[in-house]
């Protein structure tokens, strides 16, 4: 049912954690289940220079989150801001069609991450 690639990052989830001191947090809710994801990122030279997360969820949920890290680790704000739920989808060689709401909560979690980073600076 699950691809190589799932399972390989259910079992071995990539930035898994907290940081701290993040410069941006950003925590979803998925509607459909209630599973629950926090992303925190760093931010250096308008790059995300660190990210973790925190995922209450399933299976699918703690794969898609460990692939938005590796997806969005290194890239610029804007181009992080252009990771869809798609990219993560195919980033591990799809998802069960009934699992697809899964990689909703990755995506959106970034991008809450970076828009409270954003809102953050505006407010300095
Ligand atoms: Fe809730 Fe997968 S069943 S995110």
């Amino acid at each position: 049912m699950y691809s190589e690639k799932v399972m390989d990052h259910f079992r071995n989830p990539r930035n898994m954690g907290e940081i701290p001191d993040a410069d941006g947090v950003g925590t979803v809710g998925n509607p459909v289940c209630g599973d629950v994801m926090t992303v925190y990122i760093k931010i250096k030279d308008n790059k995300i220079d660190d990210i973790k997360f925190k995922t209450f969820g399933c299976g699918a949920a703690i794969a898609t989150s460990s692939m938005i890290t590796e997806l969005a680790k290194g890239k610029t704000l804007d181009d992080a801001l252009k990771i869809t739920r798609a990219n993560v989808a195919e980033g591990l060689g799809g998802l069960p069609p009934i699992k697809m709401h899964c990689s909703n909560l990755a995506a959106d979690a970034l991008h809450a991450a970076i828009k409270d980073y954003k809102e953050k600076k505006e407010g300095n």
